[in-house]
């Protein structure tokens, strides 16, 4: 797919698809609560239709409506042994996630995904299951899927994670609900917490303290209403073109921006960006607001520590952003970018310097110099949808032309994305 430098500022209103965490949580709980889970705004991209799938083969019933999703739950002890293997395709988020589950139930699971996935570590969630007395492998030894998980009695234990990472930390709790007493995850920062807020609200007993979240087991779920508010890892890619096609004004709208997820929205306001909140709403424990921002200058600064879990996604944004800033960006603390859907780090790398970037890569993250000028390349996406959607905007504000090899990839998590972006870059 090919994209040319904007002919003029980027004017006008998007509304941003749901959140893919939140939606694909919707459909997980859902499945465990008695009842049925209705879920609005729900994301329909092709992770969270795989999370649909791999239910679906639980025995789950889910219904898709023009505009909602109806999940039959059948309870903690409902899912069912599927027929043939899971299918989690390019979904981490699922991979994981549903592993936690998948430890406590009464029979045996196979599941498996594309080459990404295959290659992605879950050593991380075999580590912590495993010492719950999960019985969990890896089917070719190699600490990825394909895995294997057998019915095993779980135990509760407190877990001191390695890594800030809401992935693992959802599995263990989720393999909490079928432990024989509590479970406890400790992260070296707090990484995104719909789980404990959704668990919560499905009538988990589940609480949080600092960077340590826990679950008592034993409470029912009861299914919800939930409304997915917008996926701020989408609209980054519309407040980073906002920003640098100078003289833009675009309003975002209907934004989740819950502070672990909102990284983004204080790291461009260090680089001097123009960006204001409006319509705040606290949601059912997921605030949201809508966003107005306006081109205008920036400045490099500094990315790490606890800011990183909050804005991982958005990295390869910040990294594009940080081309139009005057002075120098460092990202660090960052080195989970190398275990994303592709290596973000290497990736982003090579692909801005294809652009005419000065930007060098660390073991953590990347040294970016702002202010050269970037020119179109042709840009290989790694069938990574934010690599893809990060260029797209990138190549907005670069001269001539920029071709995406794989660009179709964006239908991973925001189907309807060039679209969007055509109604403003018109
Ligand atoms: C997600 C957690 C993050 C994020 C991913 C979605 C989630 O992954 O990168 O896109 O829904 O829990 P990690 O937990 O591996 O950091």
């Amino acid at each position: 797919m090919k994209f040319t430098k904007a002919s003029a500022p980027l004017k006008g209103t998007v509304t941003i698809p749901g959140d893919k965490s939140i939606s694909h949580r919707s459909v997980m709980f859902g499945a465990l609560a008695d009842g049925t889970t209705k879920v609005t705004n729900f994301l329909r991209g092709a992770d969270c239709l795989s999370t649909i799938a791999c239910f679906r083969k639980l025995g789950i019933e889910i219904e898709e409506t023009l505009d909602e999703i109806l999940i039959r739950g059948k309870g903690i002890h409902g899912l069912t042994a599927p027929d043939s293997m899971l299918d989690v395709g390019n979904s981490g988020t699922t991979t994981r996630l549903i592993s936690g589950i998948l430890a406590g139930q009464p029979f045996t699971t196979e599941l498996n995904g594309d080459e990404s996935i295959q290659s992605r570590p879950m050593k991380r969630i075999i580590a912590p299951l495993s010492q719950m007395g999960a019985d969990i492998e890896s089917i070719r030894g190699n600490g990825c899927a394909p895995l294997r998980i057998r019915q095993s009695q779980l135990y509760g234990i407190h877990y001191q994670s390695k890594v800030a990472s809401a992935q693992v930390k959802s599995c263990i709790l989720l393999a909490g609900l079928y432990a024989d007493g509590t479970t406890s995850v400790t992260e070296p920062y707090l990484s995104r917490n719909h789980t404990e807020i959704m668990l919560k609200h499905f009538g988990a007993q589940i609480t949080s303290k600092g960077t340590t979240a826990t679950i008592v087991p034993g409470s029912e779920l009861h299914g919800q209403e939930i409304e997915v508010p917008g996926d701020i890892s989408s609209a980054a890619y519309f407040i980073a073109a906002g920003l640098i096609v100078p003289g833009s004004e675009i309003l975002i709208k209907n934004v989740g921006i819950n502070p672990t997820r909102d990284g983004l929205l204080r790291v461009c306001k260090d680089m001097g960006a123009d960006i204001t909140l409006l319509n705040k709403n606290l949601g059912n424990g997921e605030p949201t607001a809508d966003l107005l921002v306006r081109a205008g200058s920036l400045h490099g600064t500094t990315v790490g520590g606890a800011v990183i879990p909050t804005l991982i996604d958005e990295l390869p944004v910040v990294a594009a952003l940080a081309c139009f800033a005057e002075g120098t960006t460092v990202i660090k603390d960052a080195q989970e970018l190398k275990v994303k859907e592709s290596n973000r780090i290497d990736v982003m790398v090579q692909n801005l310097t294809a652009m005419g970037a000065h930007v060098t890569a660390t073991d953590d993250g990347m040294i970016i110099e702002g202010g050269h000028p970037l020119h179109g390349a042709v840009i290989d996406s790694k069938l990574d949808h934010r690599i893809a959607m990060t260029f797209a905007i990138t190549a907005l504000a670069s001269d001539g032309e920029t071709e995406i090899t794989g660009a179709d990839c964006v239908k991973i998590s925001y189907p309807g994305f060039y679209e969007d972006l055509s109604m403003l870059a018109k």
